[in-house]
């Protein structure tokens, strides 16, 4: 079993540096291969969804991506593999052309051989002049990670999945064992209904210029907000059940303009990972699209949480919600540690100053906020990372889930879809005006 603690601590010595760095390498990229132990190849190059290309691909655009930005860019060397940048860059085959894969086995030397490059590099690189580079590296594979984890998980929903199946009997084939956090039985679902916390009118600030800070992220700056409330909890499924139940899906009434013709157009009548099995009435209602979140909302009186109103909530001035400790396994549900979702009171130690649970890992959060750049904004390493979606057609979600790798998770971390969007692991929290 890899260990879950990774070393965060920042020393000012340039050697240690190094070699935390390569450990991070390390940690990161074993718990990128882990998640491809038991795959056959037809699962590795298979398109689950239109939206998302191959696990397999992403495999190989991890490689590609190192190689390109710690190698080729910094050093004018020629790519060793020339004929892989066709098929894993970014901006290169359209997804539905990117199943025509090598074999697995191939696509892992071709990672090996980028690493061993890369760690003979690290040896004497100028980390006065590279370290963002390398922490932004880290970060693009976790993402990768995480997207891997639920293409994975939406595969096997649309392989064993017949018609009236249950999520509960999918998750429970699936490898993991019976976690403590996972007794929901401690805490009846009706008393989580609509706790909410107050936050005083004030300054916090948002966004971040540490050094692990994605361009979107920064700059860091001071917002006031009002007085609001905002939920403890991220909405449960016992509590969304209720919406369903009320003929929520077949009513206008809640939905906006866009939402109702996305509803309609869709025939959607439930989220995506949907159990009927009350067992999971305290976990995360997760799998549903910007539009339900926002419908929902209305139906019990409330709205979605502004971007900023979540990172108050979340503590504003540290790194996590719990303070600067690096997560660890007992603050939050993340990492593919659990592998499935937890309920939403599981962590007490993750919660923030205010009270609000569960606002790190367990399922992302989506919020009321277009994605767009702060003031000051920057694009890095390429504009193609961020500043291409600043269309106004992604919304923010917060937070990160139980397959967030621990460097993309913090308080300030942006990540940002289309509102119909719902194989990512989504949830969501509400919140109202004073
Ligand atoms: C921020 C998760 C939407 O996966 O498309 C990965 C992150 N950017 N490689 C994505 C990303 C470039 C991005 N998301
Ligand atoms: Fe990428």
């Amino acid at each position: 079993m890899r260990s879950k603690s990774i070393n965060f601590q920042q020393t000012s010595q340039v050697v240690d540096r190094r070699q935390q760095l390569e450990q991070w390498l390390h940690q990161c990229r074993t718990g990128t291969l882990e998640l491809f132990e038991s795959i056959d190849e037809t699962t590795f190059c298979h398109q689950a969804h239109s939206e998302f290309s191959p696990v397999g691909w992403h495999l190989g655009h991890i490689g590609y991506t190192e190689s390109l930005w710690l190698l080729e860019r910094q050093t004018g060397i020629k790519p060793e593999f020339p004929e892989y940048r066709r098929l894993f860059v970014a901006d290169g085959l359209p997804k539905s052309e990117r199943v025509k894969l090598p074999p697995i086995s191939e696509i892992k030397t071709y990672l090996e051989a980028i690493r061993n490059k890369v760690l003979l590099r690290l040896e004497t690189v100028d980390l006065e002049q590279e370290e963002r580079l390398w922490r932004w590296l880290l970060q693009h594979e976790s993402q990768h990670t995480e997207t891997i984890a639920f293409v994975m998980q939406l595969q096997r929903w649309h392989d064993r999945a017949p018609v009236g199946a249950s999520w509960q009997n999918l998750t429970t084939q699936n490898k993991f064992t019976v976690h403590p956090a996972l007794n929901s039985s401690t805490v009846p679902a009706n008393c989580l209904d609509s706790e909410m916390v107050c936050i005083e009118s004030g300054e916090f600030t948002q966004g971040n210029d540490s050094i692990d800070a994605l361009d979107n992220e920064r700059t860091a700056h001071q917002v006031c907000l009002d007085t609001y409330y905002i939920d403890r909890y991220p909405v449960t499924c016992g509590q969304y059940r209720a919406f369903i139940e009320a003929g929520s899906y077949q009513n206008p009434t809640w939905w906006s303009k866009s939402g109702w013709k996305w509803v309609q157009s869709g025939q959607v009548t439930k989220p995506l990972y949907w159990s009927e099995d009350h067992r999971w009435d305290n976990h995360p209602v997760c799998g549903v699209s910007w539009y339900e979140a926002d419908a929902y909302a209305r139906f019990v009186g409330k709205r979605l949480p502004s971007e900023a109103e979540w990172e108050k909530a979340a503590g504003g001035d540290c790194t996590y919600p719990w303070g600067e400790d690096i997560p660890t396994e007992n603050h939050c549900n993340h990492d593919n540690t659990v592998n499935q979702t937890t309920p939403v009171n599981a962590y007490p130690v993750g919660q923030s100053v205010y009270g609000c649970y569960d606002l790190l890992g367990n399922v992302w959060e989506w919020t009321s906020t277009i994605f767009e750049g702060y003031e000051g904004f920057a694009s890095y390493p390429y504009p193609g990372y961020s500043q291409v979606y600043f269309d106004r057609e992604h919304w923010v979600l917060k937070g990160g889930s139980w397959a967030t790798r621990p460097w993309a998770l913090r308080s300030s971390f942006r990540n940002w879809y289309y509102p119909d969007v719902r194989q990512i692991l989504a949830g969501f929290r509400c919140a109202k005006n004073k």
